[in-house]
């Protein structure tokens, strides 16, 4: 116990070995108050990790990605490449501010697989529906040009949005509009891989607090051809490599509607009580696209448990 054997290091009166009661003046005080100092002192000590983790965490925020000769706000046919003009006509439904400001950027290849406004604001009231309300941080892994993440900002359900994306003509449209949209401040862009990211970043991603949205490419505008859709070949990523980043996470996966839904049904955990949501987003009265609503692992659900709406 560390206590001497040499009565000349004996002190006249024992307190404890390195300190009497009046170093405890605070302790003493608060339990004469009724309140447990120890737990008040846990939840502070608990409140800095956060904080040093927070600021720990990448540069995404403050960068800025200027617009490149692969960005372009089209404002006649004629200024479209063939193959994008079909897309270039529902500009307005993709985008309601098409036209105000400087107007919204886009690639070429970013027509095919930008999710529309009128989608995008209800999954992402959807997405807050389907979460706890504990969640605070939303990861859009495939951001795009901000279709999704612009939704997520402006439903100010999120205390932070980051997005991902690795094309930097992409990231710079995505950036530019969400400026045009009022969100610039409220999004974290972040140009990387996806896949690289979330491995770099595994030691400060709090899965309780965190949802990842995942809007994948599904293999360019041929993918409509099959009457079932198989994720399993999904190109170039397939469902279980997307799902393998998102595991422990609760996600939300952006797949064609004809996606086949026993492959999403596998990625049910064993057992539970939260079951896989799928929704069907229609314009127009046509079905566009689907959402996997998919519980974190660790929350046991039954094994191909499915709800689906329309
Ligand atoms: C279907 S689009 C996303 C559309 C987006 N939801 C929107 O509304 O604009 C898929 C995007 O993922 C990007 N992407 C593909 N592989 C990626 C990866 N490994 N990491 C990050 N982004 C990736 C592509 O460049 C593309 O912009």
């Amino acid at each position: 116990m560390g206590v001497s054997i040499y009565d000349e290091d004996t002190p006249a009166k024992y307190s404890c070995e390195v300190c009497s009661p009046k170093s405890h003046t605070d302790l003493i005080q608060a339990k004469a108050e009724g309140r447990q100092l120890w737990e008040e002192r846990k939840v502070t000590h608990e409140e800095s990790i956060t904080l040093e983790k927070s600021k720990s965490k990448p540069a995404g925020n403050g960068i800025t990605f200027p617009l490149t000769d692969e960005c372009f706000h089209y404002t006649k046919k004629s200024q479209v490449e063939w193959d994008v003009q079909k897309y270039w006509r529902q500009r307005y439904d993709i985008w309601t501010r098409y036209d105000e400001g400087e107007g919204i950027y886009m690639t070429n290849d970013a027509w095919f697989g930008v999710t529309p406004e009128p989608a995008a604001n209800k999954v992402a009231a959807d997405l807050d529906g389907f979460v706890e309300k504990s969640k605070s941080v939303v990861i859009d892994i495939f951001a795009g040009v901000g279709g999704n993440a612009i939704a997520f900002a402006l439903s100010e359900r999120w205390s932070q949005v980051i997005a991902i994306e690795k094309d930097l003509s992409t990231i710079a449209c995505g950036q530019h509009n969400a400026a045009l949209y009022g969100v610039a401040d409220r999004i974290t862009w972040v140009n990387d891989d996806c896949f690289a990211y979330m491995k770099a970043n595994a030691s400060w991603i709090d899965h309780p607090k965190t949802v990842i949205f995942a809007s994948p490419p599904w293999g360019g505008p041929g993918y409509t051809s099959d009457e079932i859709f198989n994720l399993n070949t999904m190109a170039p990523y397939s469902l279980n490599q997307i799902y393998e980043i998102c595991k422990g996470i609760d996600c939300a996966l952006f797949l064609p509607r004809s996606s086949d839904l026993r492959q999403i049904a596998k990625l049910a955990p064993e057992r539970g009580e939260r079951k896989i949501e799928v929704v069907t987003y229609c314009m127009r009265g046509a079905g566009k696209a689907l959402v996997a609503y998919i519980p974190a692992a660790q929350t046991n659900m039954k094994h191909n448990e499915l709800i689906l709406h329309t």
